[in-house]
């Protein structure tokens, strides 16, 4: 049986992870500090005899050492995550994205010194592409960020480190990491909260209330279910040929964001209404969105035969059972 260590399993996609990992026969250590992730995400597995759940934050050397050295696989999800969040603590955000990022690969590069080669998922983001003009974004694709007086350049450009970072562990030390960039993550469990906003349209949508659509409504996203995206990154970790080597994973099926909202509308509630915001009075006005993001998804097709298997009508459907509930 092997021990993953997942950081960050208390929250959205760490949770699911943990759970897929369970399923599948591995023992499951999770490391999460509760700032965004909540203990209610474990509740249907919380009592696995595989699980153990330590509460701490991987900020800690000390705590990252233990729980490193106890791992066969790592997967690193903990990080601060959400434009709103991004926008409130832009300090927390680059603190939390790099520097345990740092610990867990110097950590993991001392034991391949030692001849243990134990593969870690990094989870990346969409947010690295900036605002690459391009139509479809492929891995190779520039890094196309805005001026450092916009903090949410920063979650894109602190994550942007990481995947730096962990290539020149790859490349260096002979870790053999695997970079996730993840585009539009959705399903049950995840919180609209932080700015995510599926669930805070299902949410405006079951309450009654008028959806909040920022701008123009015409901004494109392509959104994933999250059992998709956890089987895509299990596949991967698995895939030795894998390793030193950059992802995308979500869906290639664009959806503006007006439609996404009419959409939510019609399956949740067609009383509902759509109000319009500026980015301005959402945020501040510094704050710049992108367009258009829609990923290029053949290198992990061709890495592990990755494929979505959940429609945009199923995902809004099982996000609003698990918000009903
Ligand atoms: N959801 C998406 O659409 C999406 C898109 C792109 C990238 N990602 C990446 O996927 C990962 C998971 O995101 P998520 O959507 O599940 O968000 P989430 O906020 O639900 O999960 C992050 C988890 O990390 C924990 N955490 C944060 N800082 C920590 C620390 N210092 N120590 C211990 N735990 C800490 C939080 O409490 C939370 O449980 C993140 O790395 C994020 O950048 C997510």
């Amino acid at each position: 049986m092997t021990t993953c260590l997942v950081t960050g399993g208390a929250g959205f996609i760490g949770s699911h992870l943990s759970q897929r990992l369970l399923g599948s026969g591995h023992r499951v250590l999770i490391v999460d500090d509760l700032s965004t992730g909540r203990d209610d995400n474990l509740a249907t597995f919380r009592d696995h005899p595989g699980l153990e759940c330590v509460r701490g934050s991987v900020e800690d050397p000390q705590l990252v050492a233990e729980l490193v050295d106890r791992a066969d696989v790592v997967y690193h999800l903990a990080a601060a995550v959400g434009v709103a969040l991004i926008a409130r603590q832009p300090i927390q955000t680059i603190e939390r994205n790099i520097f345990p990022t740092k610990l867990i690969l110097e950590r993991l590069g001392l034991r391949a010194s030692r001849g243990e080669a134990v593969p870690c998922f990094i989870a990346s983001t969409s947010e690295v592409y900036g605002k690459n003009p391009k139509e479809v974004w492929c891995e190779e694709d520039d890094l196309v960020f805005g001026a450092t007086t916009k903090p949410r350049w920063s979650y894109g450009v602190s994550k942007a480190i990481d995947e730096f970072l962990a290539l020149a562990f790859h490349q260096q030390l002979g870790v053999p990491v695997v970079i996730g960039r993840f585009f539009n993550v959705v399903g049950p469990r995840q919180t609209g909260a932080y700015g995510m906003v599926l669930p805070r349209f299902v949410e405006a949508a079951l309450a009654g209330r008028p959806l909040v659509v920022h701008d123009d409504g015409r901004q494109v996203r392509c959104f994933a279910h999250v059992d998709d995206v956890v089987e895509g990154v299990v596949r991967l970790i698995e895939t030795p040929a894998a390793a030193g080597r950059v992802y995308n994973i979500g869906s290639d099926q664009p959806v503006s964001i007006l439609e996404l909202a009419q959409r939510v509308i019609a399956r949740v509630n067609p009383q509902a209404t759509i109000e319009f915001q500026s980015y301005s009075a959402a945020y501040d006005e510094s704050f710049e969105d992108i367009r258009r993001r829609v990923p290029d998804l053949t290198r992990v097709r061709s890495a592990i035969g990755y494929r979505t298997t959940r429609g945009l009508d199923e995902i809004i459907d099982s996000v609003a059972a698990a918000l009903r509930r």
